[in-house]
Protein backbone atom coordinates (compact mmCIF):
# COMPACT_ATOMS: atom_id res chain seq x y z
CA UNK A 1 0.00 0.00 0.00
CA UNK A 2 0.99 3.58 -0.67
CA UNK A 3 0.63 6.25 2.07
CA UNK A 4 1.58 9.85 2.46
CA UNK A 5 1.75 10.06 6.14
CA UNK A 6 2.07 13.66 7.58
CA UNK A 7 4.82 14.16 9.85
CA UNK A 8 3.66 17.49 12.57
CA UNK A 9 6.65 16.48 15.28
CA UNK A 10 5.77 19.91 17.24
CA UNK A 11 7.31 21.00 20.36
CA UNK A 12 9.07 19.41 23.14
CA UNK A 13 9.73 15.63 23.31
CA UNK A 14 7.60 15.35 20.23
CA UNK A 15 10.35 15.28 17.61
CA UNK A 16 12.23 12.52 19.32
CA UNK A 17 9.10 10.28 19.55
CA UNK A 18 8.21 10.76 16.40
CA UNK A 19 12.00 9.81 15.42
CA UNK A 20 10.98 6.33 16.70
CA UNK A 21 7.64 6.27 15.46
CA UNK A 22 8.92 6.60 11.87
CA UNK A 23 11.94 4.06 12.12
CA UNK A 24 8.70 1.69 13.21
CA UNK A 25 6.95 2.91 9.95
CA UNK A 26 9.81 2.42 8.28
CA UNK A 27 10.55 -1.29 9.79
CA UNK A 28 7.07 -1.88 9.01
CA UNK A 29 7.61 -0.72 5.11
CA UNK A 30 10.11 -2.85 4.59
CA UNK A 31 8.98 -6.02 6.38
CA UNK A 32 5.47 -6.08 4.91
CA UNK A 33 6.76 -4.15 1.10
CA UNK A 34 4.61 -0.89 1.56
CA UNK A 35 5.47 2.38 0.68
CA UNK A 36 5.37 5.00 3.23
CA UNK A 37 6.01 8.66 2.06
CA UNK A 38 6.65 10.65 5.06
CA UNK A 39 6.54 14.40 4.63
CA UNK A 40 7.47 17.20 8.13
CA UNK A 41 6.05 20.12 8.43
CA UNK A 42 6.06 22.76 11.35
CA UNK A 43 2.90 23.51 14.41
CA UNK A 44 3.21 24.69 17.62
CA UNK A 45 5.60 26.92 19.54
CA UNK A 46 8.12 26.26 16.72
CA UNK A 47 5.82 27.44 13.89
CA UNK A 48 5.50 30.52 15.68
CA UNK A 49 8.73 30.86 16.05
CA UNK A 50 9.64 30.39 12.10
CA UNK A 51 6.58 31.86 11.03
CA UNK A 52 4.37 33.59 13.63
CA UNK A 53 1.83 31.23 13.27
CA UNK A 54 0.92 27.89 15.23
CA UNK A 55 -0.45 26.52 12.25
CA UNK A 56 1.40 27.69 8.90
CA UNK A 57 -0.86 27.27 5.85
CA UNK A 58 1.80 24.61 4.43
CA UNK A 59 1.22 22.82 7.59
CA UNK A 60 -2.43 22.73 7.23
CA UNK A 61 -2.36 21.73 3.21
CA UNK A 62 0.21 18.93 3.49
CA UNK A 63 -2.34 17.54 5.93
CA UNK A 64 -5.13 18.48 3.92
CA UNK A 65 -3.15 16.25 1.21
CA UNK A 66 -1.64 13.41 2.98
CA UNK A 67 -3.91 10.28 3.83
CA UNK A 68 -2.93 10.58 7.43
CA UNK A 69 -1.24 12.75 10.48
CA UNK A 70 1.46 11.59 12.32
CA UNK A 71 1.64 14.44 15.38
CA UNK A 72 4.08 14.69 18.39
CA UNK A 73 2.86 17.24 20.81
CA UNK A 74 2.52 21.03 21.12
CA UNK A 75 3.08 23.27 23.97
CA UNK A 76 6.39 24.90 25.61
CA UNK A 77 6.54 26.50 29.00
CA UNK A 78 7.26 30.37 27.88
CA UNK A 79 4.06 30.35 26.62
CA UNK A 80 2.61 28.61 30.00
CA UNK A 81 3.83 31.05 32.07
CA UNK A 82 2.33 34.25 29.97
CA UNK A 83 -1.65 34.17 30.43
CA UNK A 84 -1.47 37.30 28.39
CA UNK A 85 0.14 35.35 25.36
CA UNK A 86 -2.45 36.31 22.16
CA UNK A 87 -0.61 33.39 20.09
CA UNK A 88 -0.08 30.13 21.63
CA UNK A 89 1.22 26.63 20.57
CA UNK A 90 -1.54 24.89 21.22
CA UNK A 91 -3.82 27.01 18.73
CA UNK A 92 -2.09 24.33 16.05
CA UNK A 93 -3.41 21.59 17.37
CA UNK A 94 -6.72 22.93 17.68
CA UNK A 95 -6.94 24.54 14.56
CA UNK A 96 -6.19 21.35 13.22
CA UNK A 97 -8.49 19.41 14.87
CA UNK A 98 -10.95 22.34 13.30
CA UNK A 99 -10.33 22.73 10.00
CA UNK A 100 -9.26 18.84 9.67
CA UNK A 101 -12.84 18.40 10.88
CA UNK A 102 -11.35 15.83 13.59
CA UNK A 103 -14.32 15.33 15.56
CA UNK A 104 -14.05 11.97 17.50
CA UNK A 105 -10.54 11.39 19.95
CA UNK A 106 -10.58 7.89 20.25
CA UNK A 107 -8.27 6.57 23.15
CA UNK A 108 -7.80 2.83 23.95
CA UNK A 109 -7.32 2.16 27.55
CA UNK A 110 -5.98 -0.95 28.38
CA UNK A 111 -3.66 -2.27 31.78
CA UNK A 112 -0.39 -4.09 30.49
CA UNK A 113 -0.62 -6.86 32.51
CA UNK A 114 3.42 -7.27 32.29
CA UNK A 115 3.14 -3.31 33.74
CA UNK A 116 0.49 -3.76 36.56
CA UNK A 117 2.87 -2.84 39.45
CA UNK A 118 3.88 0.19 37.69
CA UNK A 119 0.55 2.00 38.26
CA UNK A 120 0.22 3.74 41.84
CA UNK A 121 -3.43 1.78 41.96
CA UNK A 122 -3.56 -1.86 42.93
CA UNK A 123 -2.87 -4.71 40.59
CA UNK A 124 -6.21 -6.17 41.82
CA UNK A 125 -8.18 -2.93 40.97
CA UNK A 126 -6.32 -2.54 37.54
CA UNK A 127 -6.56 -6.27 35.54
CA UNK A 128 -8.48 -6.70 33.03
CA UNK A 129 -9.12 -2.91 32.63
CA UNK A 130 -10.49 -2.49 28.65
CA UNK A 131 -12.21 0.26 27.55
CA UNK A 132 -12.17 3.42 25.07
CA UNK A 133 -13.09 6.87 25.39
CA UNK A 134 -14.66 8.37 22.26
CA UNK A 135 -14.06 12.11 23.49
CA UNK A 136 -15.64 14.84 21.01
CA UNK A 137 -12.72 17.39 19.82
CA UNK A 138 -14.39 19.45 17.70
CA UNK A 139 -17.56 21.82 19.69
CA UNK A 140 -17.84 22.64 23.31
CA UNK A 141 -16.36 24.92 25.15
CA UNK A 142 -12.98 24.87 23.67
CA UNK A 143 -14.39 26.20 20.44
CA UNK A 144 -17.75 28.42 21.57
CA UNK A 145 -16.73 32.43 21.75
CA UNK A 146 -14.52 33.52 24.14
CA UNK A 147 -14.72 36.98 25.53
CA UNK A 148 -12.37 38.97 27.72
CA UNK A 149 -13.89 42.39 28.87
CA UNK A 150 -12.30 45.11 28.03
CA UNK A 151 -11.15 46.68 31.46
CA UNK A 152 -9.71 42.66 31.81
CA UNK A 153 -11.30 42.16 34.88
CA UNK A 154 -14.43 39.61 33.65
CA UNK A 155 -13.92 36.20 31.08
CA UNK A 156 -16.39 33.99 29.70
CA UNK A 157 -16.33 30.90 27.38
CA UNK A 158 -19.30 29.78 25.55
CA UNK A 159 -19.93 25.90 25.18
CA UNK A 160 -21.92 24.86 22.81
CA UNK A 161 -23.18 21.60 21.24
CA UNK A 162 -25.77 20.63 18.38
CA UNK A 163 -27.77 17.71 17.97
CA UNK A 164 -25.64 17.00 15.26
CA UNK A 165 -22.51 16.82 16.46
CA UNK A 166 -23.54 14.77 19.48
CA UNK A 167 -25.06 12.48 16.75
CA UNK A 168 -22.41 11.77 14.46
CA UNK A 169 -19.85 10.54 17.22
CA UNK A 170 -22.52 9.36 19.60
CA UNK A 171 -23.14 6.45 16.48
CA UNK A 172 -19.36 5.98 16.28
CA UNK A 173 -19.03 4.86 19.66
CA UNK A 174 -22.49 2.84 19.92
CA UNK A 175 -20.90 0.81 16.64
CA UNK A 176 -17.65 0.58 18.73
CA UNK A 177 -19.49 -1.21 21.77
CA UNK A 178 -21.48 -3.31 19.73
CA UNK A 179 -18.42 -4.50 18.28
CA UNK A 180 -17.16 -5.12 21.99
CA UNK A 181 -19.22 -5.76 25.17
CA UNK A 182 -22.11 -3.82 24.49
CA UNK A 183 -22.09 -1.24 27.38
CA UNK A 184 -22.06 2.91 26.71
CA UNK A 185 -21.12 5.12 29.10
CA UNK A 186 -22.35 8.84 28.31
CA UNK A 187 -20.31 10.95 30.90
CA UNK A 188 -21.74 14.25 31.57
CA UNK A 189 -22.59 17.21 34.21
CA UNK A 190 -26.62 16.85 32.94
CA UNK A 191 -27.22 17.90 37.28
CA UNK A 192 -25.76 21.53 36.01
CA UNK A 193 -25.61 21.82 32.42
CA UNK A 194 -27.79 22.60 29.64
CA UNK A 195 -25.46 20.94 26.82
CA UNK A 196 -24.79 17.57 29.12
CA UNK A 197 -29.23 17.45 29.24
CA UNK A 198 -29.13 17.54 25.48
CA UNK A 199 -26.81 15.14 24.96
CA UNK A 200 -28.65 12.84 27.38
CA UNK A 201 -31.47 13.22 24.89
CA UNK A 202 -29.32 12.84 21.65
CA UNK A 203 -27.78 9.63 22.95
CA UNK A 204 -30.98 8.19 24.27
CA UNK A 205 -32.87 8.38 20.84
CA UNK A 206 -29.59 6.87 19.03
CA UNK A 207 -29.41 4.38 21.64
CA UNK A 208 -33.18 2.34 20.07
CA UNK A 209 -31.03 1.60 17.44
CA UNK A 210 -28.45 0.10 18.92
CA UNK A 211 -31.13 -2.43 21.62
CA UNK A 212 -28.01 -4.74 22.27
CA UNK A 213 -25.90 -1.86 23.45
CA UNK A 214 -26.72 -1.29 27.38
CA UNK A 215 -26.52 2.82 27.75
CA UNK A 216 -25.77 4.08 31.24
CA UNK A 217 -25.05 7.83 32.21
CA UNK A 218 -22.51 8.79 34.59
CA UNK A 219 -21.66 12.47 36.11
CA UNK A 220 -18.18 13.49 35.37
CA UNK A 221 -17.17 13.93 38.89
CA UNK A 222 -18.10 10.20 39.40
CA UNK A 223 -16.44 8.94 36.43
CA UNK A 224 -13.14 10.43 37.70
CA UNK A 225 -13.73 8.86 40.82
CA UNK A 226 -15.22 5.16 39.31
CA UNK A 227 -12.07 5.07 36.73
CA UNK A 228 -9.44 5.13 39.43
CA UNK A 229 -12.15 3.02 41.91
CA UNK A 230 -13.13 0.21 39.34
CA UNK A 231 -12.32 0.73 35.76
CA UNK A 232 -13.22 -2.82 34.30
CA UNK A 233 -16.82 -1.55 34.90
CA UNK A 234 -16.20 0.61 31.49
CA UNK A 235 -16.28 -0.57 27.71
CA UNK A 236 -16.80 2.41 25.93
CA UNK A 237 -17.09 6.00 27.23
CA UNK A 238 -18.54 8.46 25.84
CA UNK A 239 -18.49 12.26 26.25
CA UNK A 240 -17.67 16.12 24.97
CA UNK A 241 -14.64 17.93 24.34
CA UNK A 242 -13.57 19.28 27.91
CA UNK A 243 -15.26 16.40 29.68
CA UNK A 244 -13.34 14.18 27.84
CA UNK A 245 -9.88 15.42 28.36
CA UNK A 246 -9.74 15.59 31.97
CA UNK A 247 -10.79 11.75 32.22
CA UNK A 248 -8.81 10.71 29.31
CA UNK A 249 -5.89 12.07 31.68
CA UNK A 250 -7.25 10.08 34.56
CA UNK A 251 -7.76 7.15 32.71
CA UNK A 252 -4.08 7.33 32.09
CA UNK A 253 -2.96 6.50 35.50
CA UNK A 254 -4.24 2.72 34.79
CA UNK A 255 -1.72 1.76 32.59
CA UNK A 256 1.12 2.84 34.78
CA UNK A 257 2.56 5.88 32.61
CA UNK A 258 0.89 8.35 30.41
CA UNK A 259 4.09 7.61 27.87
CA UNK A 260 2.08 4.43 26.28
CA UNK A 261 -1.20 6.01 25.96
CA UNK A 262 -1.53 6.29 21.78
CA UNK A 263 -5.11 8.06 20.06
CA UNK A 264 -6.51 8.54 16.99
CA UNK A 265 -8.91 11.89 16.32
CA UNK A 266 -10.92 10.92 13.42
CA UNK A 267 -13.17 12.50 10.84
CA UNK A 268 -15.03 12.01 7.57
CA UNK A 269 -12.51 12.63 5.33
CA UNK A 270 -8.87 13.25 7.74
CA UNK A 271 -7.45 11.04 9.96
CA UNK A 272 -4.70 12.28 12.50
CA UNK A 273 -2.99 9.79 15.10
CA UNK A 274 -0.83 11.28 18.52
CA UNK A 275 0.53 10.09 22.03
CA UNK A 276 -1.84 11.25 24.43
CA UNK A 277 0.96 12.84 26.73
CA UNK A 278 2.03 16.52 26.41
CA UNK A 279 5.46 18.19 25.49
CA UNK A 280 7.02 17.47 28.79
CA UNK A 281 9.91 20.33 28.08
CA UNK A 282 12.16 19.19 30.94
CA UNK A 283 12.45 16.29 29.32
CA UNK A 284 13.56 17.56 25.50
CA UNK A 285 16.67 16.93 24.16
CA UNK A 286 17.62 14.32 26.91
CA UNK A 287 16.96 10.90 25.31
CA UNK A 288 14.69 10.17 28.22
CA UNK A 289 10.96 10.23 27.00
CA UNK A 290 8.93 7.13 26.04
CA UNK A 291 8.76 6.45 22.99
CA UNK A 292 5.81 4.35 22.74
CA UNK A 293 2.91 6.36 23.01
CA UNK A 294 3.96 7.84 19.38
CA UNK A 295 4.99 4.37 18.47
CA UNK A 296 1.56 3.14 19.16
CA UNK A 297 -0.60 5.89 17.55
CA UNK A 298 1.55 4.66 14.24
CA UNK A 299 -0.27 1.40 15.06
CA UNK A 300 -3.21 3.18 15.07
CA UNK A 301 -2.51 4.60 11.82
CA UNK A 302 -1.72 1.52 10.45
CA UNK A 303 -4.57 -0.02 11.74
CA UNK A 304 -6.70 2.42 10.29
CA UNK A 305 -5.99 1.48 6.82
CA UNK A 306 -6.48 -1.89 7.23
CA UNK A 307 -3.37 -3.09 8.10
CA UNK A 308 -3.46 -5.28 11.11
CA UNK A 309 -1.41 -7.30 10.88
CA UNK A 310 1.37 -4.56 10.35
CA UNK A 311 -0.58 -3.25 13.38
CA UNK A 312 0.11 -6.02 15.32
CA UNK A 313 3.77 -6.24 14.49
CA UNK A 314 4.18 -3.21 15.97
CA UNK A 315 1.81 -4.29 19.41
CA UNK A 316 3.82 -7.21 19.49
CA UNK A 317 7.54 -5.78 19.34
CA UNK A 318 6.45 -3.19 22.09
CA UNK A 319 4.91 -5.43 24.09
CA UNK A 320 8.66 -7.44 23.82
CA UNK A 321 10.55 -4.47 25.25
CA UNK A 322 8.09 -4.04 28.13
CA UNK A 323 8.97 -7.79 28.94
CA UNK A 324 12.37 -7.70 28.19
CA UNK A 325 12.69 -4.40 30.43
CA UNK A 326 13.93 -1.85 27.50
CA UNK A 327 12.21 0.73 28.79
CA UNK A 328 12.61 3.98 29.26
CA UNK A 329 13.25 6.21 32.90
CA UNK A 330 9.09 6.80 33.90
CA UNK A 331 9.19 2.70 33.68
CA UNK A 332 12.24 2.19 35.16
CA UNK A 333 14.74 4.17 37.12
CA UNK A 334 17.73 2.49 36.83
CA UNK A 335 17.38 1.91 33.13
CA UNK A 336 20.45 2.17 31.13
CA UNK A 337 18.10 2.36 27.25
CA UNK A 338 16.96 5.75 26.62
CA UNK A 339 14.17 7.31 23.58
CA UNK A 340 16.58 5.98 20.71
CA UNK A 341 17.26 2.70 21.81
CA UNK A 342 14.10 1.47 23.01
CA UNK A 343 12.66 3.03 19.35
CA UNK A 344 15.78 0.96 17.74
CA UNK A 345 15.07 -2.34 19.75
CA UNK A 346 11.24 -1.93 18.74
CA UNK A 347 11.58 -1.41 14.98
CA UNK A 348 14.12 -3.97 14.68
CA UNK A 349 11.77 -6.66 16.26
CA UNK A 350 9.41 -5.51 13.97
CA UNK A 351 11.72 -6.43 10.90
CA UNK A 352 12.23 -9.79 12.72
CA UNK A 353 8.86 -11.29 12.15
CA UNK A 354 9.69 -14.56 12.85
CA UNK A 355 10.44 -13.80 16.62
CA UNK A 356 6.82 -11.95 16.74
CA UNK A 357 5.23 -15.09 15.36
CA UNK A 358 6.80 -17.21 17.79
CA UNK A 359 6.19 -15.12 21.00
CA UNK A 360 3.74 -15.79 23.14
CA UNK A 361 0.98 -13.33 23.40
CA UNK A 362 -1.05 -13.98 26.01
CA UNK A 363 -1.51 -11.05 27.69
CA UNK A 364 -2.14 -8.50 24.85
CA UNK A 365 -5.64 -8.67 24.28
CA UNK A 366 -5.36 -7.42 20.39
CA UNK A 367 -7.94 -7.22 17.72
CA UNK A 368 -11.00 -5.03 18.33
CA UNK A 369 -8.94 -2.07 17.31
CA UNK A 370 -7.59 -1.71 20.88
CA UNK A 371 -3.99 -2.12 21.56
CA UNK A 372 -1.79 -2.24 24.92
C1 LIG B 1 -5.02 16.82 24.54
C2 LIG B 1 -4.33 18.08 25.00
C3 LIG B 1 -4.89 19.26 24.23
C4 LIG B 1 -6.36 19.36 24.58
C5 LIG B 1 -4.14 20.58 24.47
C6 LIG B 1 -2.68 20.47 24.14
C7 LIG B 1 -4.77 21.72 23.73
O1 LIG B 1 -4.45 18.23 26.37
O2 LIG B 1 -4.93 16.48 23.35
O3 LIG B 1 -5.65 16.16 25.37
O4 LIG B 1 -6.73 19.96 25.61
O5 LIG B 1 -7.18 18.85 23.83
MG1 LIG C 1 -5.37 16.63 27.36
Amino acid sequence: MELKIALLPGDGIGPEVMAQAVKCLQAVEETFGHNFIFSEAPVGAIAIAKTGNPLPDETLQLCRDSNAVLFGTVGSPEYDKDPYAKLRPEQGLLQLRKKLGLFANIKPIKAFSILDRKSPLKKEIITGTDFIIYRELTGGIYFGEKQLSTDGTTASDLCVYSESEIGRIAHLAFKSAKSRNNKLTLVDKANVLETSRLWRRVVSKIAESYPEVALEFMYVDNAGMQIILNPTQFDVVLTENLLGDIISDVAGVICGSIGLLSSASVGENHAMFEPVHGSYSQAAGKNMANPVACILSAALLLEHFGLNEEARAVQMAVYQSLRKNIVTPDLNLKTKYGTDQVGDFIANNITDTDDNLSMNNENIGLGKSTII
